[in-house]
């Protein structure tokens, strides 16, 4: 078995293992993201390439069984790894010369940690359980030139002494990854069904155990997920509402646009385009415009959106386009911190409302509108967690979530133009996702 052939089967996320140079490579998330795995394949490739010490640590080890020894075996048994030798309390490839050692920190004395001077990559699974006092006597311990240390975790709370020592605010040192079964091309079928189970019996503890979210973490949440639930179950909406268009634009490359299009207590459905530049999109929303007749189009002007605003408004579209900047004031000042505050808490109270309400079913969308911590200002206004930190906890930006807030930018008092009253409805019923 040829390197490489391993190499295949490592997923992109996991690539930088093998291919850069860090410190500390720190990957955290959920159940099923492949994490074990990919260190497991790596580091075995890395043996078989040049003599390695390799560490393989956690905070307690009673037994070589807690440890990831025989995950280490099992894959060298599939891969048929015959240069590899497996022996009681270690593991050793026979013609590079590498080591695998196995070591719990809580217990060890001076002398066992002392052992660990040599090591070239030290491997700390669990690595929500090590506490700060472990961490202090092993960082200085793995000296050696060019040595790294990788850890996998999925987070307890949100003060677990490596996330905030290490990845809460990384260094240029540190490579700090989040990944999730979803992300895992090779999670199997029955780990999906479980999260998918859980994420609709126990959504906190989807958010943690699934999603990697810190326990505790969902006290402040926004949006509860009941409400967007109930939103999903199919009803006859007919609304004769004014159709408006909210359009969050992508800033960067993984980033996507998406066009929400909601009428009154209706929101038909999202559009979604990938790698489109600004004239792209302007043209979009154009036959959007033909096809949709929008009352009103509010578009995130954050970033490449002011270039897709003055195309937009260089075609004569300024009566029905309007630019918002999330981090601009609220309409109502006093009560929120800014406009996203106010935009993402007037989607909430369209969720919340006691009339019933529809969007779309769909499980990224009820993921990013649940993922929003809330907090006050200083003077009591209602403050959201900075986009970063979602998009870090998330592992993607919400940009479903921000197009369909955006349709609650400001109150739309015009009238629809006239049509009869169910042709509306006809456009939305083809399910036409990517109609162009
Ligand atoms: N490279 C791979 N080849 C085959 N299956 C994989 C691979 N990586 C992950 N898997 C599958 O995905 C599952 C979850 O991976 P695992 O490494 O245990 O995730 P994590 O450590 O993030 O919880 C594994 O049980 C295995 O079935
Ligand atoms: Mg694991």
């Amino acid at each position: 078995m040829k390197n490489d052939t391993i190499t295949a089967s490592i997923a992109e996320v996991f690539a930088p293992l093998l291919t850069s140079n860090y410190r500390i490579k720190f990957y955290y998330g959920g159940r099923g993201g492949g994490k074990s795995y990919a260190f497991a394949d790596s580091l075995l490739i890395k043996g078989r390439m040049q003599k390695l010490l390799i560490a393989c640590l956690r905070e307690v080890q009673d037994s070589i069984k807690d440890s990831v020894y025989r995950l280490l075996c099992e894959r060298i048994a599939f891969y048929h790894l015959k240069d590899y030798a497996i022996k009681e309390n270690k593991i050793i490839n026979r013609i590079t010369g590498t080591e695998f050692i196995f070591k719990g920190l809580r217990d060890s004395d001076i002398q066992k940690i002392k052992s660990l001077e040599g090591v070239d990559i030290a491997w700390i699974e669990e690595g929500q359980s090590i506490s700060k006092k472990s961490w202090d006597i092993l960082a200085p311990t793995i000296r050696k030139d060019g040595s790294e240390i990788w850890i996998s975790m999925n987070r307890e709370e949100e003060n677990d002494p490596l996330w905030q020592l290490l990845a809460a605010h990384p260094d240029e040192r540190t490579l700090v990854v989040k990944v999730n079964y979803y992300d895992n091309p090779f999670c199997p079928q029955e780990l999906k069904l479980q999260a998918e189970q859980c994420q609709k019996q126990n959504y906190d503890d989807y958010l943690h155990i699934w999603l990697g979210q810190p326990i505790k973490s969902s006290n402040n949440k926004l949006i509860s997920p009941a409400v967007v639930r109930a939103a999903f179950e199919p009803k006859n909406i007919i609304s004769h509402s004014p159709l408006i268009v909210g359009l969050d634009i992508a800033r960067f490359g993984d980033d996507r646009t998406v066009f929400c299009l909601r009428q009154g207590r209706c929101c038909h459905k999202f559009i979604s385009l990938e790698h489109y530049d600004v004239v792209s999109v302007a043209d979009y929303c154009q036959n959007i415009i033909r096809d949709y007749q929008p009352v009103k189009i509010f578009l995130d002007a954050g970033g490449v959106g002011a270039g897709v605003y003055d195309i937009l408004v260089s075609r004569g579209y300024r009566r029905l386009i309007r630019a918002i900047n999330f981090g601009s004031r609220a309409i109502a000042d006093d009560r929120y911190y800014n406009r996203r505050a106010e935009m993402w808490d007037n989607a909430r109270d369209w969720l919340s409302s006691d009339l019933a309400v529809q969007l779309p079913n769909d499980e990224k969308l009820l993921d990013e509108l649940c993922s929003v911590n809330k907090s006050y200002d200083s003077k009591g206004r209602l403050l959201l967690e900075s986009k970063d930190e979602v998009k870090k906890r998330l592992g993607r930006s919400p940009d479903l979530a921000d197009a369909f807030v955006l349709t609650f930018a400001e109150p739309v008092v015009e009238q629809s133009p006239p049509r009869p009253p169910d042709s509306i409805e006809s456009l939305f019923s083809d399910n036409s996702n990517g109609k162009w």
